[in-house]
Order: structure tokens, then C-alpha cells, then sequence
């Protein structure tokens, strides 16, 4: 299985913060925004990675992970010259995916829960046996800002709506998505919605009508933060730097994930721990090097 994180998008919503920066490189809390969906993909043990990226961030991008070298992995780049919506990344990022199923993940979600690894690889053990496609539901105050999904108590789809003004249920359809290698040809025949955007819900929608959409739920035990908003932006930073401090354990630190997956040494860990080592990011590296 391969992973496409998507980090394009004009971040409207963050305006003025991301009229000159992109909003992945802000810091939710300690660390870029970016690194919580990276550090998910890397916790399902997947190596290779395709960002989609907005033409003048590339540069940046190439500076924060190159080729994933660092961190044992291969990441590659594609470019999204214009945030024409998040079904477009799939039809980009076609190469890279050629038959393998991947996990689609959005670049602005913050997840943490216990268990999460384990129901995230229930899902793609299913679709690797079986393909199809999975999404994620998670009961919000607010289901009218998300794509919505409804179920029967078997937890068959019944419907997957984006954005509707009259929402048929109270779960929003989280931003990680599985996808078999069909989801490509899928969206090239997405036609754009009202609001001008290839919808990745009508690519789930499609997947619907074939009759291969599952859902998994993210119950109560699940935080879920889309960081795209001023408010959602801020409770994520507040979330993660409670739990952090609480615990002593970091959310989303990709070179500790690497660290633990085998995947770098632990002279490369020190290596990487090094430039950090007068932040407490960097403090936190270098107390993992030394345990055995
Ligand atoms: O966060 C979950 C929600 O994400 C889902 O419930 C919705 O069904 C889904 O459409 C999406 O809604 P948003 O309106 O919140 O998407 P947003 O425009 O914030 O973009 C999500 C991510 O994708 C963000 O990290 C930016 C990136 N993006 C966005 C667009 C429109 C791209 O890379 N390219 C794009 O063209």
C-alpha cells in the first residue's frame, strides 16, 4: 500500500495567516501541521508517500522532508497547479498509484486515539483482500461543514453527502480515506461540483453506487480536529500541547515513528535530533536515542 497526502488548497478559511504561507508548515502546537498526517501513514508502516502540492510551496516541502531519506522512507512530489479539489490529487497522482491500493489522506486532519492503528489496518486489510473503498465517520456538533455519511444499524452506507444544508446524520466523514486502485478512473470521470471542485465525495459516492463503500466509526474515544479553521486551528494546538504535557509522549513525531518502525538508526535519530537539541522537540529525540 502507498499513501497521498494532500497539502495544496488556497486556505481561504485561515485568511490573512495563510495569504503568504501555506497552512501544512504551521505549527499545531509543537510541530508543522503536516507532520500528524505523515506521522499516521507512517504509523501504518507505509513507505512510499506522494504529497500534492501547490506549485510555489514545492521548494519548502523538498526543505522539510526531502526525499524522505532522512526518515527511511521515499516521498515524492506532484504539483496541483490550482486547488481544483481534493479528487484531483488522485487523477495526479495516477503514476505513483498505478494497481496499488492507498490510504488518501487530507494534510490539514489531526487524529489521536487509542486503537486508531489497529482499526486503520482493519480497513486496509479488507480492502487489500477485497478492494473497494473505506471512509471514516466521527459524530460532530456540526455536520453540515463536512462530507456527511449515513448508515443502517448494520453500519451499511446509506448515503454520503458534501456539505448538505440538511445533513441525514451526525457523522462527518473524517479525512483519511482507503481507496483500491479503481479510485483513479473514478475521479477522472468526477465532473466539478456547484462550488467548482472535483468533490472526493462524489469519487466515495461513485464507490457507493457500486455497491463498495464501508464505513468504520471513530467513536467517542477519538479526537478528530479538521485544523482549517481559526477555532479548529487553535483547539488542535491547545489539544495536542495537553496531552503532550500530560503524558510526556509526543503526537505526530515522525523521526520518533521512523525511530520505532526500524526504519533509521539510532546514529541517524541523533543526527536528526542534533539542529533540535535547544527546543524540547529536539530534547525529547535525543532522550529516545539513549533508552534501550
Ligand atoms: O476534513 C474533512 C473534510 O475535508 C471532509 O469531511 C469533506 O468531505 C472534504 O471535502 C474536505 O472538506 P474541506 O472543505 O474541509 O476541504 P479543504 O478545502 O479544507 O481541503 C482539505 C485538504 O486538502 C487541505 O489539507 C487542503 C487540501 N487541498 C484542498 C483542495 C480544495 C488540496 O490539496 N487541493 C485542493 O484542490
Amino acid at each position: 500500500m502507498k499513501a497521498v497526502i494532500l497539502a495544496g488548497g488556497s486556505g481561504t478559511r485561515l485568511y490573512p495567516v495563510t495569504i503568504a504561507i501555506n497552512k501544512h508548515f504551521l505549527p499545531i502546537y509543537n510541530k508543522p501541521m503536516i507532520y500528524y498526517p505523515l506521522s499516521l501513514v507512517m504509523l501504518l508502516k507505509i513507505k512510499d508517500v506522494m504529497f500534492v502540492v501547490n506549485p510555489s510551496d514545492l521548494e519548502m516541502f523538498k526543505n522539510l522532508f526531502g526525499d524522505g531519506s532522512k526518515l527511511g522512507m521515499n516521498i515524492q512530489y506532484t504539483i496541483q497547479h490550482k486547488p481544483n479539489g481534493l479528487a484531483e490529487g488522485l487523477i495526479l497522482a495516477k503514476d505513483f498509484i498505478g494497481n496499488d491500493n492507498i490510504l488518501y489522506m487530507l494534510g490539514d486532519n489531526v487524529f489521536f486515539g487509542h486503537d486508531l492503528v489497529k482499526i486503520m489496518n482493519q480497513a486496509r486489510e479488507d480492502i487489500e483482500k477485497n478492494g473497494g473503498a473505506y471512509v471514516f465517520g466521527y459524530s460532530v456538533k456540526d455536520p453540515e461543514r463536512f462530507g456527511v455519511v449515513e448508515f443502517d444499524e448494520n453500519q451499511n452506507v446509506i448515503s454520503i453527502e458534501e456539505k448538505p444544508k440538511k445533513p441525514k446524520s451526525h457523522y462527518a466523514v473524517v479525512g483519511m480515506y482507503f481507496y483500491d486502485s479503481n479510485a483513479v478512473e473514478i475521479a477522472k470521470n468526477v465532473k466539478p461540483s456547484e462550488r467548482g471542485e472535483l468533490e472526493i465525495t462524489s469519487v466515495n459516492e461513485e464507490y457507493l453506487k457500486q455497491k463498495k463503500l464501508k464505513v468504520k466509526l471513530l467513536g467517542r474515544g477519538f479526537a478528530w480536529f479538521d485544523a482549517g479553521t481559526h477555532d479548529s486551528f487553535l483547539e488542535a494546538g491547545e489539544f495536542v500541547a495537553t496531552i503532550e504535557k500530560r503524558t510526556g509522549l509526543m503526537i505526530g513525531c515522525i523521526e520518533e515513528i521512523a525511530y520505532n518502525n526500524n526504519w533509521i538508526t539510532k546514529e541517524q535519530l541523533l543526527e536528526l535530533a542534533k539542529p533540535l537539541e535547544k527546543t524540547d522537540y529536539g530534547k525529547y529525540l535525543l532522550e529516545i536515542a539513549k533508552e534501550e
